[in-house]
């Protein structure tokens, strides 16, 4: 039997990159998959993909940030009886910019996906992950997207680093918020280094920003170059320790932290 057989999967920002490759390692796992994302296109692409392996798979076109659209799609999963036994709080975005140069407007967009999104979504999703959880010997699970940002400064974007610093400890505190509860719900997160994905991209644009005289080429090798491994990471290897995290493989785990960085933090 596949390990995750007949289990729900809720995945924001799923239409690519990271959550792309989280949805096809937890629907080969055997799970059904919803996508949570606003990106329409790409989103229909993946689910089709997801749908090769025999499970179910919608998509839902949901602004993280917005609560209005957290309470209908919660609606809609009540009025259709569904359960959900594992959240992916993976959508957000990167910034890479001086701190001089960041509008309010645009410190507020940062901050309402990456850290109101992963609030609004295990808010509104707790109950669903609560009741599933009853009837799970190792209860439901939560896996947030962390940084080595969260962890470590940012050199590049303090903004950014700020946001995942708050999902850092965020993760932590509902460990023990859902033990003191008896809420049986698991949450856990990963911090991944830079990982070959568009917003891989966008880091290697950012450190262009601010050193003019440096070519993509060289950007991307100063990446490669920090990293012990020698090399970027892919988002197969994010997901595969997301899949972990998801599943009964990680039944005694929670408020736990693991970085798939290539040994950049271990420095
Ligand atoms: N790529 C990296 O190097 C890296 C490193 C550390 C952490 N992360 C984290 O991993 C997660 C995924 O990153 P990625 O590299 O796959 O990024 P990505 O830009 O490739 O994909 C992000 C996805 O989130 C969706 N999204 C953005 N804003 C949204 C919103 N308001 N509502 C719903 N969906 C929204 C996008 O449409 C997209 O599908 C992010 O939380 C990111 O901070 C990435």
């Amino acid at each position: 039997m596949r390990i995750l057989s007949g289990k729900n999967a809720i995945v924001t920002g799923g239409s690519k990159g990271i959550g792309k490759s989280v949805c096809l390692a937890l629907a080969q796992a055997g799970a059904n998959i919803f996508i949570l994302d606003t990106n329409k296109k790409e989103g229909l692409k993946t689910i089709k993909e997801v749908s090769c392996h025999g499970n179910e798979a919608s998509f839902v076109e949901i602004n993280v940030a917005k609560e209005d659209e957290w309470i209908n799609f919660s609606n809609s999963l009540e009025k259709n009886n569904k359960t959900v036994d594992i959240l992916i709080n993976n959508a957000g975005v990167w910034l890479g910019k001086e701190i001089t140069d960041v509008t309010i407007s645009e410190y507020q967009k940062l901050i309402s996906i990456n850290l109101t999104g992963v609030f609004l979504g295990t808010k509104h999703l707790m109950p669903f992950l609560k009741k599933a959880g009853e009837k799970s010997e190792f209860g439901s699970s939560i896996v947030n997207l962390s940084s080595v940002a969260g962890l470590v400064g940012s050199q590049l974007d303090p903004l950014y680093s700020m946001t995942k610093g708050g999902i850092t400890t965020f993760t932590k505190s509902m460990a023990i918020y859902f033990g003191k509860k008896k809420y049986p719900i698991r949450i856990n997160q990963v911090h991944p280094g830079i990982i070959e994905t568009d917003m891989g991209k966008q880091v290697a644009e950012a450190r262009i920003n601010q050193n003019p005289n440096m070519s993509l080429k060289e950007s991307h090798l100063t990446g490669i170059t920090q990293t012990p491994l020698g090399r970027l990471g892919t988002s197969q290897e994010v997901a595969n320790t997301i899949l972990f995290l998801s599943s009964d493989n990680s039944s005694f785990m929670t408020g736990s932290s693991l970085v798939v960085d290539g040994g950049l933090t271990a420095q």
